[in-house]
């Protein structure tokens, strides 16, 4: 599919007066991560997620159709029932990017009402739950309009415009793995919206447990648009993309086979590897703080000791995923609570798994 098939044409405003729509979408963990894109959020490279289900934004998006199409958006936004006059430009931004695709937006007044199920400064980005639930609220209203579009064009329209606002947020729509960005190996893989794993998951791979430790409930110190820049004319910039398509392939198998000790290995890889990139660019960013290295320390010691197939991966900043399989549960929870929760700030963590994506909520 191209940019072209996710224009809506041909559309009647008329049965469409007024309501509401409520989405309950994820966040996610990229295991192969992307970081560098080109014009208009275009990866430089492919990327794998696991959905999770515990970290979610529930947004609300009311609509009211104007008595004329209007020169300007008109929105507001509540965020955890406060009115955000702070939120509309990002809002603001989105709706412009998308608008070629969904051009109905202007001939309505929007209320977004939106709250996330963790804390707004924990440094768990919002983003990627946050607009894949916009997303699928404007959806609902394509969906009103042109009736006959497939679940399928449905979830690839919404990763597509969710994509637009936030890059991972492309990985937000579906479960439990999802894969952004063109790979020859992943059939219908695609640059323009994120599609489900399309093979076999080993079993091994069900319900996987990621808990986040809050290391750092900073504000970022690197905003996204700045960190995927980071990437034009860094040193290592083409290996990193080559290495992260063949992470892909890897992983592709990994998945399928249930090799537990080569997932450990490449995800380890893949985290450390994202922050030599922020470490070796211009200017250059130390994200993980020494509370993040003691996590990590830690983890590969208990992993030495038990055999376990405990992980981490982190995202572009101090907190830290562990990743584990479900039948560890019990074990690692024991290691956390006596070992790990001491590193975090207030001993505060977020117990999170796999899940199957997205949930409209009537
Ligand atoms: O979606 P963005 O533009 O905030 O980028 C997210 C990048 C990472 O979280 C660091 C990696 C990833 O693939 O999610």
């Amino acid at each position: 599919m191209t940019e072209k098939d996710f224009i809506l044409k041909d559309f009647d405003l008329t049965g469409l007066t007024s309501g509401s729509f409520s989405w309950e979408s994820p966040s996610n963990i990229a295991l192969v991560k992307y970081w560098g894109k080109s014009d208009p959020q275009i990866p430089k490279n492919p990327s794998i997620s696991f959905t999770l289900n515990n970290c979610h934004t529930l947004t609300t998006l009311e609509y009211k159709k104007n008595e004329e199409p209007s020169d300007d958006y008109r929105f507001e936004v509540i965020f955890e029932g406060k009115k955000r006059g702070d939120f509309k430009p990002k809002i603001e931004k989105f709706l412009k990017r998308i608008e070629s695709y969904v051009p109905f937006i202007r001939s309505y007044s929007f209320i977004i009402k939106t709250e996330n199920s963790f804390p707004h400064s924990s440094g768990i980005a919002s983003s990627a739950s946050g607009m894949s639930a916009l997303a699928l609220c404007l959806m609902n209203m394509e969906k009103k309009l042109n009736p006959e579009i497939t679940k399928e064009y449905f979830n690839r329209k919404a990763s597509f415009l969710a994509r637009l606002g936030s890059g991972s947020a492309a990985r937000s729509i579906e479960g439990e793995l999802v894969v952004w960005g063109e790979h020859r190996e992943i059939p219908e893989s695609s640059d323009l919206y994120g599609i489900k794993f399309p093979f076999k998951i080993h079993p091994d791979f069900r319900n996987y447990q990621d808990t986040i430790l809050l290391v750092d409930k900073g504000q970022k110190q690197v905003s996204s648009t700045l960190g995927h820049n980071l990437m034009i004319d860094h040193p290592f910039a083409e290996q990193r993309f080559d290495q992260a398509r063949k992470n892909i392939s890897a992983l592709t198998k990994i998945l399928q086979e249930g090799n537990l000790k080569s997932f450990v290995k490449l995800v380890e890889s893949e985290a450390l590897t994202l922050h030599a990139m922020m470490m070796t660019s211009d200017p250059n960013f130390i994200l993980m703080k020494p509370n993040t290295l003691k996590i990590i320390e830690k983890i590969r010691e208990y992993r030495k000791q038990t055999g376990s197939d405990i992980c981490f991966t982190l995202d572009a900043g101090a907190n830290v995923h562990v990743l584990f399989p479900e039948r560890e549960k019990e074990s690692i929870n024991t290691f956390i609570n006596n070992e790990l929760l001491a590193f975090c700030q207030k001993k505060q963590y977020i117990c999170d798994h796999t899940d199957k994506g997205a949930k409209e909520v009537n």
